[in-house]
């Protein structure tokens, strides 16, 4: 039981991290000590390394198979109201579309931002779809998928399952390939649960975008430029991944609001992500945000 909730606890952090792991500033070193700094990094992927001598502004990335899970802030998301909105004038506390543990299409409040730094600029992989809606996440970023002959039927058994829907990372991502998006007849605000609909994948890209934004839902899984896509990094294992992991985040933090001060509680969360990110933390959580009625039928 210990060890249960020791584990918990570290996949919550884990969460959290992966996020912000494989992508920092270092401004206290000089640059020979900063690249090996940023070398010594546990990146299991391909490191781009860039320091300014003069400025000592640093940036050590993790840009193959990297950790980074995150949205750039072009990308966007569907409020309450129907309407899409960039990552980059998203609020916390704000409704958008996911998908809840029925599968259904939900709208779902925005209770943290585990990673938010607008003016950086990094790799991120854009994954076409048939659909006409293209999603670009950080290489690191956990995607649903179906793949092979049996995809589509695979994937439309699954669709009122999320916890069952496979994880893959969007480099791995092949043409055909068989992903959820929001269909186009998804209303803003009524019209009922409806389950989201399959599109195939047409294209696989690499692109440089700016901004890193990474919003969680109490549900696990948003929809993001019609695409669902999961919260999540490849940094929790795949076997353990899945929505339930922000659910289980979003119930621990409700937790720690209940018993300790609100400023307590959101300065952890930032000093978690300062130390992770080397700067000044990023992560912000919202107590109103977690609190509110869980979901509202999209
Ligand atoms: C997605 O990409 C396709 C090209 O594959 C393009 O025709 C379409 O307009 C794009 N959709 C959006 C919403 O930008």
């Amino acid at each position: 039981m210990r060890h249960g909730r020791a584990a918990l606890a570290v996949l919550a952090l884990a969460c959290l991290l992966g996020n912000a792991a494989a992508s920092r500033t270092l401004q206290q070193y000089d640059c020979t000590t900063a690249k090996q700094q940023c070398e010594s990094d546990s990146c299991k992927g391909k490191i781009s390394f860039d320091c300014d001598p003069a400025t000592g502004k640093t940036t050590c990335q993790c840009d193959s198979a990297g950790l980074v899970s995150c949205f750039p802030g072009s990308a966007t998301v569907r409020t309450a109201g129907g309407q899409a909105k960039p990552m980059s004038e998203l609020q916390l506390g704000e409704q958008v579309l996911s998908v809840g543990p029925d599968g259904a299409l939900q709208y779902s409040p925005v209770f943290m931002w585990s990673s938010r730094r607008p003016d950086e600029t990094t790799g991120f992989v854009r994954v076409r779809t048939d659909a006409g809606h293209n999603i670009t996440v950080t290489p690191g970023h956990y995607l649903f998928a179906w793949r092979g002959a049996a995809a589509q039927r695979a994937a439309q058994a699954a669709l009122g399952n999320p916890a069952g829907w496979p994880l893959v990372l969007p480099s791995q991502l092949a043409v055909g390939d068989v992903v959820p998006v929001a269909g186009a007849g998804v209303p803003g605000g009524r019209g009922g649960a409806a389950l989201p609909v399959l599109a195939r994948v047409t294209g696989v890209e690499r692109v440089q975008e700016t901004g890193v934004y990474m919003p969680h839902t109490l549900t696990g899984a948003i929809v993001v430029d019609g695409v669902v896509a999961s919260e999540l990094t490849s940094l929790v294992p795949p076997q353990l991944a899945g929505p339930w992991v922000s659910r289980g985040l979003a119930a621990a933090l409700r937790l720690a609001f209940a018993a300790l001060p609100a400023g307590s509680v959101e300065g952890a969360v930032r000093a978690v992500s300062a130390w992770a990110h080397g700067g000044s933390g990023d992560a912000v959580v919202s107590a109103p945000a977690l609190l509110a009625p869980a979901t509202s039928a999209a």
